[in-house]
């Protein structure tokens, strides 16, 4: 339950969202930062505080079905499978776009991506701004992913508000979807596996490609910390370990490091998840002049895992 304090903040913070400022809020995958979707001018904000360019676009959160018929054009049946399968949560889903979305939204693209998120803080906050909200995620382009508020206050230091809504349960961005003639096709994996989506709808590929027009800002690195990551088994001989930080899926490190951290002593994918940015941002902060990471396996959610693992080890 939230305490009255809580729901005072979030009203102020629809008040912003309603005068065309940005502000910071949770979400179950990571924190955004939000601005309304229909003011090309608010949005424009996003991008400055982001150092984002412009030819990434932006998704569009939404906390009802009313909301999606204001933000695409046509309603296409499977949407409402899909919504009632996974919404709200961290789905995204790619849709034809309604006038009302600016250019800007969607890098001038005449489709938007669309996701209604299950952290009662967003959903409230949509609900009393009583817009839509575009929000990418809460750092700077191409950096880590804040789970937590403090990451967000740290590292963005210029937003006016930044909601609190605890850890982020699931820790790793949307999956991202979207719809051709003949099923769905990922453009970026998440939480929800192409077999989760599968029982709702066809899975059918077009072969989207990173660096082609349809699958802008699926760029090859991103997530980044600032000392080199390496995912174990890449990292260089010469690496001293009291200069290292070690990231270890169920286990500790046999060799003594820096600084290490076990994410899941149990050896749950999904505490890997949650847990893992939030263990790169500290070591990121530790002193160490590099991380190393352990790989998981690479299925149902070890596939959101490695994608992001090695996007943001890319040299
Ligand atoms: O979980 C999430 O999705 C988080 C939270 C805040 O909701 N948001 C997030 O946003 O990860 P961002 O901006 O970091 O990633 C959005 C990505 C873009 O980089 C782009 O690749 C894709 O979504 N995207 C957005 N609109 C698109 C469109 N119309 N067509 C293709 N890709 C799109
Ligand atoms: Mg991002």
């Amino acid at each position: 339950m939230m305490t009255e304090e809580e729901r005072n903040r979030i009203s102020q913070a629809a008040e912003l969202i309603k005068a065309g400022d940005v502000v910071a809020f949770p979400t179950e995958t990571v924190y955004g930062l939000g601005a309304n979707a229909f003011d090309p001018e608010a949005v424009t904000k996003i991008f400055q505080t982001k150092e984002r360019p412009h030819f990434d676009p932006l998704i569009v959160h939404i906390a009802d079905l009313k909301q999606l018929e204001e933000v695409t054009s046509g309603l296409d049946v499977r949407v409402k499978s899909l919504a009632s399968e996974f919404w709200p949560g961290p789905l995204t889903i790619v849709l034809p776009k309604n006038d009302r979305i600016p250019d800007i939204v969607t890098s001038g693209l005449e489709t938007v991506g669309v996701r209604m998120p299950r952290h009662e803080v967003a959903l409230r906050l949509i609900r009393e701004a009583g817009v839509p909200i575009a929000a990418p995620s809460a750092n700077k382009f191409g950096m880590l992913s804040p789970t937590q508020s403090k990451h967000v206050l740290q590292k963005l230091p210029g937003v006016k508000m930044v909601l609190e809504g605890g850890e982020s349960q699931i820790g790793l961005e949307s999956t991202i979807i979207r719809l051709n003639p003949k099923g769905f096709e990922i453009l970026r994996p998440g939480f929800f596996s192409k077999e989760d989506i599968e029982k709702v709808i066809p899975y059918f590929s077009e072969g989207v490609q990173a660096g082609h027009p349809e699958a802008p800002g699926m760029l090859d690195s991103h997530y980044s910390p600032r000392v080199p990551l390496y995912i174990t088994g890449t990292e260089p001989e010469a690496l001293d370990p009291m200069n290292t930080a070690y990231i270890a899926f169920q286990k500790p490190p046999s060799v003594q490091y820096l600084s290490s951290v076990v994410l899941s002593p149990k050896a749950d994918m999904a505490e890997y998840a949650m847990k893992m940015f939030a263990a790169l941002h500290d070591m990121d902060e530790s002193g160490a002049e590099a991380i190393i990471i352990e790989a998981v396996p690479e299925e149902a959610l070890g596939i959101a895992i490695m994608d992001r693992l090695r996007k943001a080890s890319h040299s």
